[in-house]
């Protein structure tokens, strides 16, 4: 079986890494593992001689809760985001006390800037700028609006660690980006974020929250070190009389792996493992896969390169290439009329595709009244939305497996046609 999705970075030094820990706490680190991934987060998104404050959080959404905590935003205050997002996304927003208003997407599934422009109002305070999927976003023409409003920035670069824009660092252009390092990202430590500020006396700010938070508990630990433990084994025997499914779906009834999205954050609500620091312990598997940063994201954009030289021709929107934005495709979507039917021809076939978004807030069953979206407000991102599936760019899949997939999805468009 070939999957999207389903501990996609894992390699086996990283599950050697994770059964190490899981078996002796003696050899979890201390916080220098932590410090030393804000570190090198920093020296990432270094420009000339400045480099940004980073915060290792227990997430992207923490991350975004403290940048915004910061800003002392009341209930009439708007912070823009775009559609076609995670729910992930608002959830901060609401939490914070401010009112999360959605711009629309375009065509390559970033924020329309003439949209924004007219959902912008007097009470506009934020600008959230998502990267999506590894796709720089308009970033100029997004900024210049900004400035013109006078709104803070902040970049959502859960998507786009290492992707470029202009040969510049995404997360280098607001005043404040944060990155996710969850289970599906382009690195991932199960949970983790961190977030990254320019402004010193703004970062001063986040550090009395950094430092209010706790460590997240022992147990929680142990959770996320079973992630990549449980799926390395699930995966290779998921065709092997459904033996790999039983595994995580027993897995999942016993609680020995978290949600990637708690139930309660469907209307918005806190989940129980955020407003905490970035856990040690998670911070050295985010570090075993920072050494291969680069190595993934090429990888990444040869399979992309794979599937659009062998696409060209079809009634498929591929995504697009603009020098400007240089896309690390974290997932490589198609828009197509009928999604479903072709991922249950790949999965006939033992490709499981990807089913980020199908929804224009993910996952399914957002209560869009509690998070204050409606359908009507973003057409472009409810009809794009209903057309996407992706194609695993991942670690995991080979280019020799790329270009079956590619094969099949020609095969299928040609009997479509
Ligand atoms: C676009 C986007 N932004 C932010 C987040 C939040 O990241 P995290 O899952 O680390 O909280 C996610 C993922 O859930 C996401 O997809």
């Amino acid at each position: 079986m070939i999957f999207t999705s389903l501990s996609p970075n894992t390699e086996p030094d990283d599950v050697i890494l994770a059964l190490k820990m899981r078996l002796s706490r003696a050899s979890w680190p201390d916080e220098s593992a932590r410090t030393e991934l804000e570190r090198m987060m920093a020296s990432h998104l270094i420009q000339g001689d400045l480099s940004p404050t980073t915060f290792a959080f227990d997430s992207g959404r923490t991350s975004l809760f403290a940048i915004l905590s910061t800003l002392g935003l009341g209930s009439s205050d708007e912070v823009l985001i775009q559609s076609y997002t995670c729910v992930a996304v608002p959830e901060p927003i609401l939490w914070v006390g401010a009112r999360p208003v959605y711009v629309d997407c375009l065509q390559d599934l970033t924020m329309d800037p003439q949209d924004l422009e007219r959902k912008i109002s007097h009470n506009s305070k934020v600008l959230i700028i998502q990267h999506t999927f590894g796709l720089p976003a308009k970033i100029d023409e997004l900024l210049a609006i900004a400035k013109k409003h006078n709104l803070f920035v902040i970049e959502d670069c859960a998507h786009t660690l290492g992707a470029e824009y202009r040969a510049q660092k995404v997360g280098t252009f607001g005043d404040a980006s944060f990155f996710s390092f969850g289970r599906d990202k382009v690195l991932s430590s199960v949970f983790g974020g961190v977030l990254a500020v320019s402004d010193n006396a703004i970062a001063e700010k986040v550090r009395v929250i950094y430092n209010s938070f706790p460590e997240p508990t022992a147990a929680w630990v142990k959770q996320q070190l079973n992630h990549p433990l449980i799926f390395s084994v699930a995966k290779p025997l998921y065709s092997l009389l459904g033996l790999g499914k039983i595994i995580i779906e027993g897995s999942k009834r016993l609680k020995l792996f978290s949600k990637a999205v708690e139930d309660v954050e469907l209307s918005g609500g806190r989940p129980s493992f955020a407003f905490k620091k970035m856990s040690p312990t998670l911070a050295l598997l985010a570090l075993n896969q920072f050494a291969k940063l680069e190595r993934y994201n090429q990888h990444r954009q040869t399979l992309a390169k794979i599937y659009d030289e062998a696409l060209a021709g079809f009634p498929v929107t591929i995504p697009p290439q603009e020098s400007a934005r240089s896309s690390i495709y974290l997932r490589y979507t198609l828009l197509i009329k009928n999604p479903s039917k072709l991922a249950v021809y790949l999965r006939k076939h033992g490709i499981m595709a990807g089913d980020w978004y199908t929804e224009s807030i993910a996952p399914k069953r957002v209560d869009y009244k509690k998070i204050h979206y409606h359908e009507d407000v973003c057409p472009t991102a409810e009809q794009l939305s209903h057309q996407s599936i992706n194609l695993p760019t991942t670690i995991q899949t080979s280019e020799e497996q790329a270009r079956r997939i590619a094969s099949l999805c020609k095969e299928y468009f040609t009997n479509e046609r």
